[in-house]
C-alpha cells in the first residue's frame, strides 16, 4: 500500500520463538521452540504456516535467556503495565539469535504453531490451573514444571500447498501410531472417514530423551500415515543436530 520500505538492519543468525505466559503483573517462560516455515528442505520455496518445529532449542542456553528475559520479556510486560494495558495470556516472541544476542523480529500475543505442538507436550505441570491463576494474578504462586525431555513435531501436508491442493481424501494409518501424538488441524470425518480438510493436515509430535531419537519416532510415525498425494520435509531439526555436533 506504501511506496516506501524502512529498511533498519539486517539480521544474520537463526531464528527461534520463546513463549511467555503473563497475567498482568507476572510471568513465566514457556519453553522454546524453532520452527521451520519454508515448505522445502534446507529451507526453499515458499513460506507456510510451518512444516515442523522442535523444542528444547540448544542455543537458548542459560545465559542467552537470560538476555531474553533481562532486554525483552522484562521490559514487555514493564511496557505493558505502563501503558495500562491488561493483558493475560501468552505473548510470542519471535527472535533472531545474532552472535549470542537477541533481536526481536516479532510479537504475536499468542501460541505458535506448529511450536505448540512441541511446547505444550514439554510441560509436566496441570496447565488448566496455570491459566485459571491468570484471572486473580495469581501466577507467581504456581509452579512451572518442564520435562527434559526433547520434543519434534513433524507437519503432513497436502500435496501442492502452500498453492493449491486437493481436499477430501481419505486419511490411513492413523490407528497404526502408537509412539507419537498426531495434531489435527486441516481434517474432518465424514462418513465415518477421517479425511482432509486443508493444507497443513496433521503434526506428528514425539517426545524422547535427545532431539535424533524423537525425530526418529516422529519419522517412524509419519511413514505410516498416507493419502493420495500428501508431501512433508525430511529434514525437520537437521540444522539442529548438525550444530550440536559442530
Ligand atoms: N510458526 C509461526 C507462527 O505461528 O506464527
Amino acid at each position: 500500500a506504501s511506496s516506501k520500505v524502512v529498511i533498519e538492519e539486517f539480521l544474520h543468525g537463526i531464528e527461534l520463538s520463546v513463549f511467555v505466559l503473563t497475567d498482568g503483573k507476572h510471568f513465566k517462560v514457556l519453553p522454546e521452540a524453532k520452527d521451520y516455515k519454508r515448505i522445502g528442505e534446507n529451507d526453499t520455496g515458499p513460506n507456510t504456516g510451518g512444516m515442523g518445529s522442535v523444542s528444547p532449542v540448544p542455543f537458548a542456553d542459560k545465559s542467552f535467556m537470560k538476555k531474553v528475559e533481562k532486554r525483552i520479556i522484562k521490559p514487555t510486560i514493564e511496557g505493558l503495565i505502563d501503558e495500562k494495558i491488561d493483558y493475560r495470556g501468552f505473548i510470542f516472541i519471535g527472535l533472531m539469535n545474532v552472535k549470542g544476542d537477541p533481536y526481536v523480529i516479532e510479537y504475536n500475543v499468542r501460541m505458535g504453531d506448529p511450536e505448540t505442538q512441541v511446547v505444550i507436550p514439554r510441560i509436566e505441570s496441570d496447565l488448566v490451573e496455570i491459566l485459571a491463576s491468570l484471572k486473580d494474578q495469581r501466577l507467581h504462586r504456581k509452579t512451572l514444571k518442564i520435562s527434559n525431555q526433547v520434543a519434534s513435531t513433524v507437519v503432513m501436508v497436502a500435496g501442492g500447498y502452500p498453492g493449491s491442493y486437493a481436499k477430501g481424501k481419505e486419511i490411513n494409518g492413523l490407528d497404526e501410531v502408537g509412539e507419537s501424538i498426531v495434531f489435527h488441524a486441516g481434517t474432518k470425518i465424514e462418513k465415518d472417514k477421517v479425511v482432509t480438510n486443508g493444507g497443513r493436515v496433521i503434526a506428528v509430535t514425539s517426545l524422547s530423551k535427545d532431539l535424533k531419537d524423537a525425530l526418529e519416532l516422529s519419522y517412524r510415525s509419519v511413514e505410516k500415515i498416507n493419502w493420495e498425494n500428501f508431501y512433508y520435509r525430511k529434514d525437520i531439526g537437521q540444522d539442529i543436530l548438525a550444530l550440536n555436533n559442530s
